[in-house]
């Protein structure tokens, strides 16, 4: 079964992929701005966020076009999220997505820029959605509160203020919801958006999403311990490296990865509420709870 989810997923990244070169090909930019920007976001992530979003819309039968487009703005806003994170004054890496990072090809300049270019065109992307004017509204509220000093920024300046000293687990709790977290629930309730739904749903889904990017970051922090480098696309042993505070070097790994599985059980009971609808976003789920890359 886990065979056949990845399987899914990876059809299902394969045809996202398409749909991103076919937006890059089209997007006028300076010639080396696109190749610093296409070097990171078409090489090939999991795509794990937009398919979320599809998945959930699909569930709801709701507008998939729409949510293919939104889907866009949010890899884009991930990928800007990771080309600055791998950045010497941040996390320091030098691989992302099976590939050196941004900065040391294109240098750091045009890797913040890259980054910063990747922002707006989130936003531009959601113009372009064919929704009414007012659904467009709450998907750019929805975007920007998750990706900024609320969301994913704010998150990344907890885990850049926390480097040197020890934090405990409720503070570690909170850097997680803000820094992954919030790109997930982003990633969810923008697929309500595109979709006919009730205020029981938004509500459900929406606690969905919190265990969700939860149990996502917990297993990040265990990979960053255990997993394989050539599976990743990213090198292991930087959090330690750094003295990161994640759960494994506060829980340690056995405990670590019991707070993934009930996390990923919330997510899982959460779905409950759709019965058989829910049955692809369950095994969702359950690959993101085991996933090795
Ligand atoms: C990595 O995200 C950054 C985190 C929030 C942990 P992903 O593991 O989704 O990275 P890609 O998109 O597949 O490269
Ligand atoms: C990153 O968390 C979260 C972001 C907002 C990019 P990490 O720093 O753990 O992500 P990786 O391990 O570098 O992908
Ligand atoms: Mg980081
Ligand atoms: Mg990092
Ligand atoms: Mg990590």
């Amino acid at each position: 079964l886990q065979d056949d989810i990845e399987q899914e997923l990876k059809y299902r990244a394969a045809r996202f992929d398409d749909y991103l070169e076919e937006l890059m090909a089209q997007w006028e930019m300076h010639a080396r701005l696109k190749e610093s920007i296409s070097h990171t976001l078409l090489a090939g992530g999991k795509r794990i966020r937009p398919i979320l979003t599809m998945l959930i819309c699909d569930m709801l039968e709701g507008n998939l076009g729409a949510a293919r487009t939104y889907g866009a703005a949010l890899e884009f806003i991930h990928t800007y999220s990771l080309i600055h994170d791998d950045l010497p004054a941040m996390d320091d890496d030098e691989m992302r997505r099976g590939k050196k990072c941004n900065h040391l090809i294109f240098g750091e300049g045009m890797a913040v820029l890259a980054g910063d270019a990747l922002q707006s065109m989130a936003f531009e992307m959601i113009g372009e959605i064919d929704l009414p004017a007012e659904t467009r509204m709450e998907l750019v509220d929805l975007l920007a509160g998750a990706a900024g000093p609320g969301g994913m920024v704010g998150g990344q300046v907890m885990d850049l203020e926390a480097e040197d000293r020890k934090v405990d687990l409720e503070e570690l709790k909170r850097i997680h919801a803000a820094k992954t977290g919030q790109l997930f629930r982003a990633a969810i309730l923008g697929g309500v958006l595109c979709s006919e739904h009730s205020r029981e749903e938004w509500k459900i889904l929406d606690d969905f999403s919190r265990n969700l990017g939860l149990t996502f970051q917990i297993v990040d922090d265990i990979l960053d311990v255990v997993g394989d480098e050539e599976k990743l696309g990213k090198e292991v042993g930087q959090d330690e490296a750094r003295e990161k505070s994640t759960y494994p070097s506060l829980l340690g790994l056995e405990e670590s990865r019991r707070r993934a599985e009930e996390a990923a059980s919330r997510a899982r009971e959460a779905l409950g509420h759709f019965g058989d609808r829910a049955r692809t976003l369950i095994e969702l789920v359950d690959f993101i709870e085991r996933r090795q890359h």
